[in-house]
């Protein structure tokens, strides 16, 4: 029954090597993350930061709320790279899932839109200095839907591998043998730890990101100012790394199956668990550099620190996901007929796609060196 509900083999085969497909997902997700985690834990710090703390704190939530609609555009159109690959590469189990949890699963678009629109209202109260109740109430809504959007994301993602739960599910939410689509994935053990894992991570980010801000766009602010953030940055850093660490071993040591867990701590995969567990005290370590002498390098260091640590931890979740996966199907495996033409059509976006990101930055920095009021 297990695999019955497993998606019928592609007759066309692979557009690309596995390989290719998986090097595309990991490097997608890992840009993905980057910015999701601005508005994942994000936005809810900076709205916390704005309600209870100072001036400079004021400031700090103005400044990263200001960019948050570009950032929000970055991160979901990134997101479309691993989505792509997923739906390439893991389509037998990727389009089960996601049928069993299809209504919560569709509305995210719904989520996404009024979360979007949440942020947008606020920036224009930020921008008019006029942020009435009516519109922070539209910021704290916003932050909340994001939330609520990572947890319906962890539950596809999760239950994308829990091939061996989809059967109950399936006899739980049908109705005369069709699925409504109503199902989450609630039992599975691994749910509630990744999706907080992911959120501690989130925070950990997002304090690296105001340390890169404070050091590389910020110039009209204060020297002043600039030290605050380093001695926030290092207070936020803390607690995601803490959240991290007892989220992580919850998942690891209290929800993976005992034989993903030994692959993850035998042969060569301990050192990418060491890296991928360890990897935040770098950029932590950084920042406590920051905090005893501010410098633009050591808040580079800290960005570019914090790019390895989500890398290591893209590469980590998609070693378990194979592994989670490998009683049922083995996506190696897969016949392929390589199609050149939207392959190369895909890498000449790709790299168009890049470039109109660097150059939406570089406007933001621009607009970023203006000082903002709040
Ligand atoms: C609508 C545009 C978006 C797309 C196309 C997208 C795509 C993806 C994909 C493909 C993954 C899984 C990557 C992998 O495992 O290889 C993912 C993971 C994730 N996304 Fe997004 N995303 C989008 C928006 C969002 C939003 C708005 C949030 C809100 C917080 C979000 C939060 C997450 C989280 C928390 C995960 C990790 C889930 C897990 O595996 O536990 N994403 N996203």
């Amino acid at each position: 029954m297990d695999t019955d509900l497993i998606g019928p083999d592609n007759p066309l085969g692979y557009p690309a090597p596995y390989w290719f497909l998986v090097f595309f997902k990991v490097l997608g997700f890992t840009l993905h993350m980057g910015p999701m985690h601005l508005w994942y834990a994000g936005l809810l710090v900076m709205l916390l930061l704005r309600w209870r703390g100072g001036a400079h704190a004021a400031r700090l939530s103005g400044r990263l709320i200001n960019t948050m609609p570009v950032i929000i555009a970055m991160g979901v159109n990134f997101g479309i790279v691993p989505l792509l690959f997923t739906q390439v590469a893991y389509y037998k189990v990727f389009y089960p899932a996601s049928i069993l949890i299809a209504w919560p699963w569709f509305s995210i678009f719904i989520l996404l839109t009024l979360a979007y629109y949440g942020v947008y209202i606020y920036v224009i109260g930020l921008r008019r200095d006029r942020l009435s109740p009516l519109k922070q109430a539209a910021g704290w809504l916003a932050a909340f839907l994001f939330v609520v959007m990572g947890f319906l994301f962890s539950n596809n993602f999760s239950l994308m591998t829990n091939v061996g739960g989809w059967a109950g599910l399936w006899e739980a939410t049908n109705a005369g043998g069709a699925t409504t689509g109503l199902a989450l994935n609630t039992a599975d053990p691994t749910l509630w730890p990744r999706w907080l894992m992911m959120f501690g991570l989130a925070l950990t980010t997002t304090a690296a990101y105001t340390v890169v801000d404070a050091g590389l766009f910020a110039s009209s602010e204060g020297e002043d100012y600039r030290r605050w953030v380093a001695g926030f940055a290092l207070k936020l850093y803390t607690l995601g790394l803490v959240w991290f660490a007892v989220t992580g071993s919850w998942y690891i040591f209290g929800a993976l199956r005992p034989e993903i867990r030994a692959l993850l701590f035998g042969g060569p995969m301990v050192i990418l668990t060491t890296l991928t567990a360890l990897g935040p005290g770098l950029p932590w370590l950084l920042l406590l550099a920051a905090w005893r002498g501010f410098d633009r390098r050591l808040a580079l260091l800290t960005g570019l620190a914090q790019v390895g640590v989500l890398a290591c931890n893209a590469v980590s979740r998609q070693v378990v996901q194979n592994a989670e996966l490998a009683p049922y199907l083995d996506v190696t495996a897969e016949p392929v007929n390589t199609q050149w033409g939207p392959l190369l059509l895909f890498l000449g976006l790709f790299v168009a796609g890049l470039g109109v990101t660097g150059w939406m930055i570089r406007q933001v920095a621009k607009a970023q060196r203006q000082p903002v009021t709040g």
